[in-house]
């Protein structure tokens, strides 16, 4: 008698624990104070994790959709309201609508938000011209490089790099392999006898290779 009360008693709660938890999740909000502008921060993440070849990009227009472009991309966004834009509600649901879709990685939380802000911010086509560009002293893999691997090319070359033939960008060691057989800066600086990279993007921006640059001619150390 007892312990069927204590049986309810706990089941009681862990429901309520687990239905708090799950409130708290759906309610989580995606939204940061820095601007952010599209061709700066937003276009890259898109381009390295939903254009992959079979996916949406101009060629293969998977379920109609090319987010080669801003105009492409604004069919599945409703400017200033987030939650309402099939762009975020994809990125963020839980089951088999999730995209990117499996053997793809999921996006980060922080680069969901940086989507979640620009939209919240009104979705314009902005770019944000970088001012300055900072490569004084010493280049670190972790707070320069990766950051800008991680938004740019992981989408194809994260993980199992399925999207990027098996080159993975995603830890150092496999990033070292690219910068030794000078790969790496060949392909970003598209020089001739490299594929041109990001693959379906335009170039990385100037301040972007600078740093890479100035990192790799340090050694490419693991700073
Ligand atoms: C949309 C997918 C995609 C993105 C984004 C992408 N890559 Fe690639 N990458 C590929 C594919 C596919 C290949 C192999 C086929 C080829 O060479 O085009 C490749 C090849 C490469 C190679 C080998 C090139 C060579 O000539 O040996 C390097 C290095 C590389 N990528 C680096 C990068 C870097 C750095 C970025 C980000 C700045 C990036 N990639 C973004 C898909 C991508």
């Amino acid at each position: 008698m007892f312990n069927t009360t204590l049986k309810s008693a706990l089941r009681f709660l862990t429901v309520g624990l687990f239905s708090v938890l799950l409130w708290n999740a759906c309610k989580r909000e995606y939204i940061e104070t820095d601007p952010v502008c599209f061709q700066r921060d937003v276009q890259p993440i898109i381009t390295s994790n939903c254009t992959q070849s079979g996916c949406h990009n101009s060629t293969d227009r998977e379920k109609g959709r090319d987010y080669s472009t801003y105009d492409g991309i604004m069919r599945d966004v409703e400017p200033g309201n987030y939650r309402q834009s099939e762009l975020y509600k994809v990125l963020v649901t839980i089951g088999p609508e999730v995209m990117p879709k499996s053997p793809y990685n999921r996006l980060s939380k922080d680069q969901i938000r940086t989507i979640a802000t620009w939209i919240e911010e009104g979705a314009t086509n902005d770019s944000c011209a970088v001012s300055t560009c900072d490569t004084t002293g010493v280049m670190s893999y972790t707070t320069r490089v990766k950051p800008i691997l991680q938004n740019n090319c992981n989408g194809c070359h994260g993980g199992t790099a399925a999207a990027g033939a098996g080159i993975v960008l995603s830890a150092y060691t496999s990033v070292k392999i690219s910068v030794d057989n000078g790969s790496l800066l060949g392909s970003i600086e598209h020089t001739g006898g490299f594929s041109a990279m990001p693959s379906g993007g335009g170039k990385l921006a100037n301040c972007d290779i600078a740093v890479i640059k100035k990192w790799i001619n340090a050694g490419a150390p693991n700073n």
